[in-house]
């Protein structure tokens, strides 16, 4: 037997005991004669000592003990003197009697302690390393444990857990395919599923009527804090259901797993909103609502009203937000912030803000509208004495995206952003579709599969684009502390319904049939209504560890460039693997 206890188990109602431990090494120093060594595994870390008592043979092995060297030792479970209350065995120690070393280890290219001092791609190409980290042990097992509350749940309400394959051709989704050559099939390319979106559907006509996987999903688009190349969904369908079934089923299931991993009640519905609610009040579709700082739109009541403020007059929309607490900005942060929204990626093209202080109402635009109607706009916005107002212009989705924007960071610079807490929320009436101005064309929102509102269906067969933009899908984001967690909808069963559907999307008759004739030709054979969701299963672990970054809830993750640093992979392959795929390579000179 390697050992009797793991290396977090023993207590001081273990003392006395005779014990067998084996993990790796942390730490190994000496003080004053005697020898102290940190025993790591994945359950903790337990002091060991020798010291002038010990065995001559002990002491000459712990002698050779380097960090992260595997070994095996025997001793007493004594009380230590000096404890530790930063770790749940720091009440005791082992009195080593016998030691044995199991392994050697090479001195570790970074500490492979709490925290480390390892770049981050460093720690990447030595990612075996960093998972020995307790911080990076607690996330997968983090995972594990969601994981296993998601089947619980899932199998308790009758759901099936099915496989779908992952060589398959194109799915019909946003982002670009990772596509693998066939050897058999000389010049022809499977595709790695960006979901199991059609299997799902194709299950519900075969009658599986609750359906779900985790699942890795495979996107080749740019990298973020939140996506990786290749991703795990809870991927989920039901068939003879209403949008109201679905997220009643999912949201049991997001409370099953806040209690059951967090120990978190919610016993409340989670609030739902729609989107056009949403971008108005927070300016994005998936909206942080920790904290408040809604928007107040000042459009009407400023525009055209001043002294020829062309800024405002000009536009479509002036939105504002009230930062509680804030009018003693100085200067250089109230610089700051404009800074801030200027940047490209927030794309504003200036500030506006009012503050109101114990010396009464100033503003940047003081020049242009009176103190009375400065005041005006600061007491209809709830704002109060000691109260910052900072106000945004231009086109009404752009700027309430970036009103968005700064209101994150607001919440942030003012502390809002409380990581152990949780606000969960549905948004719910996504528009079914989005107008591409390059390519003078309609895009699926969500995918084609989806369907409008059952109140839309006039809108839905007008011809119109001024009716089609309207039109709202039935379909549903689940959102937590700003982050999408999930995504579905009520799917269209009906042929008429997806044929109108192809037809907006622009697709031809032929060419439906060539990307999506197998689904089509499926739904002639009797397909029940049906919904689902598909969960992002790493971000979901993520924001319940408390990070912005799903990264560290991937066992083996690739890094922004999209590669694996540790096994240098993207990497060439050999001619003859290509000769056999048939593929001759035409490389462009950089
Ligand atoms: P969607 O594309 O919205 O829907 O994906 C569902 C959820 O998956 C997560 N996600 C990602 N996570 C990490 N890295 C990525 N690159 C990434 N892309 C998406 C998000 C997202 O909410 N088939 C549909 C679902 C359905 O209609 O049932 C789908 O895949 O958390």
């Amino acid at each position: 037997m390697y050992r009797t206890h793991t290396c977090g188990e023993l207590r001081l109602n273990d003392v006395s005991k005779e014990v067998t431990l084996a993990g790796w090494v942390q730490r190994v120093h000496s003080k004053g004669g005697v020898t102290f060594i940190g025993l790591r595994d994945r359950y903790g870390i337990t002091q060991l000592i020798v010291d002038n008592n010990s065995a001559d043979t002990v002491k000459e092995i712990v002698g050779k003990l380097g960090r992260e060297f595997v070994i095996q030792t025997q001793g007493k479970v004594v009380e230590r003197s000096a404890k530790n209350p930063k770790i749940p065995t720091g009440d005791i120690e082992i009195a080593v009697t016998a030691i044995k070393i199991l392994n050697q280890a090479e001195t570790p290219p970074f500490t492979i302690e709490e925290e480390s001092d390892g770049g981050d791609e460093l720690r990447l190409k030595y990612r075996y390393l960093d998972l020995r980290r307790p911080p990076l042990q607690h996330n997968i097992m983090l995972r594990h444990r969601m994981a296993q509350s998601v089947r619980s749940y899932l199998d308790s309400q009758g759901f099936l857990e099915i496989e779908t394959p992952f060589l398959i051709r194109s799915t019909p989704e946003g982002a670009r395919d990772f596509v693998v050559p066939s050897r058999m099939n000389a010049g022809e390319f499977y595709a790695l599923p960006q979901s199991p979106q059609t299997f799902k559907q194709l299950l519900m006509v075969s009658g599986y009527d609750k359906y779900f996987q985790i699942v890795r999903c495979f996107r080749d688009e740019d990298l973020r804090a939140d996506r990786q190349p290749e991703f795990t969904q809870i991927d989920c369908e039901m068939s003879f259901v209403e949008r109201e079934d679905v997220l009643n089923t999912f949201e049991g299931l997001a409370k099953y797993l806040f209690k059951s991993v967090l120990n978190l009640e919610f016993s409340d519905k989670f609030p739902r909103i729609s989107y056009a609610e949403a971008m108005n009040k927070y300016g994005s579709d998936k909206p942080d609502i920790r904290f408040g700082m809604e928007f107040h739109e000042l459009t009407d009541k400023v525009k055209g009203k001043g002294k020829n403020f062309v800024v405002f007059d000009s536009v479509e929309y002036v939105g504002s937000i009230c930062a509680k607490g804030c009018a003693e900005y100085t200067r250089k942060q109230l610089d700051a912030l404009t800074d801030f929204v200027k940047r490209p990626q927030v794309g504003a093209k200036g500030l506006v803000y009012i503050r109101w202080s114990a010396e009464g109402i100033k503003s940047s635009i003081d020049k242009f509208y009176t103190p009375d109607e400065l005041q005006a706009i600061a007491t209809g916005m709830g704002a109060k004495q000691g109260d910052l107002i900072l106000i945004l212009a231009g086109d009404r989705k752009k700027t309430q995206e970036a009103l968005g924007t700064l209101r994150l960071e607001m919440g942030v610079r003012l502390g809002l952003c409380d990581n152990t807490k949780f606000a969960p929320l549905w948004v719910v009436d996504f528009p079914l579709f989005e107008w591409d101005e390059e390519t003078q064309r309609f895009y699926a929102t969500h995918h084609p599969f989806t369907s409008p509102n059952p109140d839309q269906l006039d809108l839905f067969n007008s011809n119109k684009k001024e009716d089609i933009q309207q039109v709202t899908a039935n379909a549903y984001d689940f959102v937590v502390n700003g982050s999408e967690i999930g995504g579905g909808s009520i799917r269209i069963f009906d042929s008429n319904m997806q044929k109108q559907m192809f037809k907006l999307l622009g697709f031809t008759q032929e060419e439906a049939e060539a990307q999506f004739g197998f689904i089509i030709n499926a739904f002639k054979y009797g397909a029940p209504p049906h919904g689902g969701i598909a969960f992002g299963f790493d971000r979901w672990c993520a924001i319940f560890g408390g990070a912005d970054s799903i990264r560290d809830y991937i066992a083996f993750p690739k890094n922004n460039s999209g590669r694996d640093t540790m096994l240098d992979s993207p990497a060439p392959i050999a001619q003859a693997q290509l000769d056999e795929l048939n593929i001759r390579l035409n490389l462009k000179k950089e």
